[in-house]
């Protein structure tokens, strides 16, 4: 049939009246997206449509320029086997395109329906004693499961084929915190086959696990068990790897569904969990475009050198900007008593981000699910649909990174020292912390805090990334080491770098084993010393040094000097004998550069002296310096521009003044100023 040009032109026409408020002329391409991002995860299948535009609309006015929509809606998008319906989400995204707002499509694969888990019982992940999950909650599938896998690369190609060319879609969230492996049959079996793959033999495995011990020699792969705890060390280890390189075939699956019907310029991702270590990230971020986390504080208050550096840590992961795909409107629904962030902490914590490397800062959530387990939460709107308190806080800042934006555009943090994180030597002290309050994490954040407050700037990195372009690199618990990565750390300090190392570090060979040398194993000949012992330690003791004296705790290591050129610069106190006299922290002068050892947990101020002195050394200077304790100072830079954000996390105004004027981008006037007022918990965004 041939239908007249000037009738299908008029069809056309219809058409598109037809679709008005969902087609947008000017679709808001990621490429022209705004350089700083506002948004919230907004979930449109719980509400009626006609009240998706008054949440835009005051979403719009909010200045929030992304919404990340479709996580956990499977049943939704998929309501019986193969039978999909994405109508719902095509008009949800195109009338966020109305308001100029951006979407993150999430991958539902956290929460799968009750027709799958019921016809396919198999998908459900089975705990580590054997009990298979019920339906319910979320997470409850298992990340092997190869029918689970099918299912969610279905949706997710489903979603892709519809979403891969929208151009208001800016890129894909995986599925949703990946948490907890299973332990059912495949999983075990596949463990089994990766094990198989690492060792080749089962002699080499015994070799290497030290099977002897304990009778725990082994006939068959598959003879050995699966646990998280009480194992072997190696066993334990090579479980995580094993969980860790899942996790990344699991998000493969699904990249493998999207990436072929998406364009490039769509990103793909995940949100993480901050400090958690249930696997490595650095393994499953080897797929992922680029790095996101929920930033939540945890803890009854907030405590902004831990935040930045969880903010640090995330950054690190792809060794580039990243996005903070969750954060708090005030308070969570999740711990004992949910707190809330003090009136302004929330636009404190959001220039906190951005001041860290992100380029988006996202609200969970929205608006309050009308029903569900997280009915408590903090929200930018209530289930009536008004704003809530926190919504005008969170306006304002969207007001200021509207005009901050163009100034931060192709910038990110820079810094001249890296501390690093590493998730075996985590979980390797993890399993065996022979002294309880040998809290990983609490390690790594003691060695942090001085050096961000002192440098204003630091990195956290893997043990992979490359050194070079570090004056100080830090390893506050190496405790697994390769031979290969301690080559690397030698060059690293023949070329002139000067390199830290904290207590048990370089203590097992990669397989969890102890060192064949006394620690620090394959370092000790350069850094010219070597542990004679370690203590646990029930209380604080006496160190001393020409830096000062404080206090050691937790773990003491016994130093011994095995070169002339390697000098004592703390020694213990009188303590429980082994220790009196002996020396806490060493270290040995190579060329330009340098290796120190700290054998101890030191007390916060003793650290300070400690980090000052390998500062001053290596020649690294704080960015802004003369700043009031409380304020913090993050600097990016690229692209000729250099921008500097100053936060007060402080209960009292603070008064700066600077060296010379700088351009003040968010004052009330866009302005030189020579010094700033900011206010408790004030922010001020400067351009030298
Ligand atoms: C996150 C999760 C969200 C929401 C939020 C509440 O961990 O990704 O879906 O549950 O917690 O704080």
């Amino acid at each position: 049939m041939r239908i007249s040009r000037r009738i299908a032109a008029n069809v056309f026409t219809a058409l598109l009246i037809l679709a008005g408020p969902y087609l947008h002329a000017q679709a808001t391409n990621y490429a022209d997206k705004p350089p700083l991002l506002l948004g919230a995860a907004w979930y449109p299948e719980q509400w009626p449509e006609s009240q998706w535009d008054k949440d835009l609309s005051l979403m719009e006015a909010a200045h929030i320029t992304v919404v990340r929509v479709g996580e956990f809606a499977w049943s939704t998008m998929e309501p019986s086997e193969t039978q999909y319906d994405f109508g719902w989400l095509d008009r949800a995204v195109a009338l966020a395109a109305k308001h100029h707002i951006c979407v993150v499509l999430g991958t539902p694969a956290a929460a799968p329906p009750a027709w799958l888990t019921t016809k396919y019982p198999e998908t459900l992940r089975w705990d580590e004693n054997g009990v298979r999950d019920e339906h319910g909650n979320r997470q409850q599938f298992s990340f092997t499961d190869p029918k689970y896998r099918q299912f969610a690369h279905a949706i997710a190609e489903q979603m892709a084929i519809q979403f891969g060319h929208n151009p208001d879609v800016v890129g894909w969230q995986l599925d949703n915190e990946y948490a907890n492996p299973s332990f059912d049959p495949t999983a075990k079996a596949q463990f089994h086959q990766w094990l198989q793959k690492k060792y080749v033999t089962i002699a080499e495995l015994n070799r290497r696990w030290a099977t002897a011990y304990w009778s725990q020699t082994y006939d068959n792969f598959d003879e050995i068990p699966v646990r998280e705890d009480g194992e072997n060390p190696a066993l334990l280890l090579e479980w995580k790897r094993f969980v860790s390189d899942t996790w990344k075939s699991y998000s493969e699956n699904q990249i493998s569904a999207i990436r072929p019907h998406a364009d490039s310029r769509q990103f793909i991702t995940t949100n993480t969990m901050g400090w958690f270590d249930g696997f490595d990230e650095y393994t499953v971020h080897s797929v992922l475009d680029i790095a996101a986390w929920d930033d939540y504080i945890d803890s009854d208050h907030y405590d902004y050198i831990s935040n930045g550096a969880t903010h640090d840590l995330t950054r690190g992961y792809k060794q580039k900007n990243f996005w903070v795909m969750e954060t708090e409107p005030a308070f969570v629904n999740w711990r004992k008593t949910n707190t809330p962030l003090f009136k302004g902490e929330v636009r404190d914590m959001a220039w906190q981000a951005i001041g860290h490397g992100a380029e988006t800062v996202e609200y969970w959530q929205w608006r309050s699910a009308p029903n569900g387990q997280e009915e408590y939460h903090g929200v930018l709107v209530g289930a009536d649909g008004t704003p809530v308190p926190v919504y005008d806080e969170i306006k304002k800042t969207g007001e200021e990174f509207a005009k901050a934006g163009a100034a931060l555009a192709g910038t990110s943090p820079h810094a001249d020292v890296a501390l690093v994180n590493d998730f075996p030597s985590r979980w390797a002290i993890d399993f065996q912390r022979h002294s309880a309050a040998f809290e990983p994490i609490g390690e790594m954040l003691a060695f942090y805090r001085p050096l961000r407050e002192q440098s204003q700037s630091v990195d956290m990195i893997s043990i992979d990334a490359p050194l070079d372009s570090y004056k100080v690199v830090e390893l506050p618990g190496l405790n697994v080491i390769s031979q290969a990565i301690a080559d690397r750390l030698i060059a690293y300090v023949r070329n002139g770098g000067h390199l830290l190392l904290g207590p048990r570090s370089a203590m097992k060979d990669k397989y969890n084993a102890l060192q064949p040398e006394r620690q620090p194993g394959p370092l000790a000949d350069l850094l010219g010393g070597r542990v004679d012992q370690f203590y646990a330690l029930d209380d604080k003791i006496p160190v001393t040094g020409n830096d000062g004296s404080g206090t050691a705790s937790i773990w003491a290591e016994q130093l011994s000097v095995q070169s002339p050129d390697t000098k004592v610069l703390m020694t213990y106190g009188k303590s429980n004998g082994w220790l009196d006299d002996q020396p806490a922290v060493i270290t040995r002068q190579v060329g330009k550069g340098s290796i120190t050892y700290v054998g101890t947990w030191l007390d916060d101020a003793t650290l300070d002296h400690l980090t000052a002195h390998l500062l001053n050394e290596a020649g690294v200077k704080p960015i802004l310096p003369g700043i009031p304790a409380g304020v913090e100072v993050c600097r990016r830079s690229g692209q000729g521009k250099s921008v500097l954000i100053l936060i007060n996390h402080n209960t009292d105004a603070e008064h700066i003044s600077f060296p010379s004027p700088m351009r003040d981008l968010i004052g009330s006037q866009d302005s030189a100023v020579s010094a700033v007022d900011l206010a408790p918990y004030g922010v001020a965004v400067l351009m030298p």
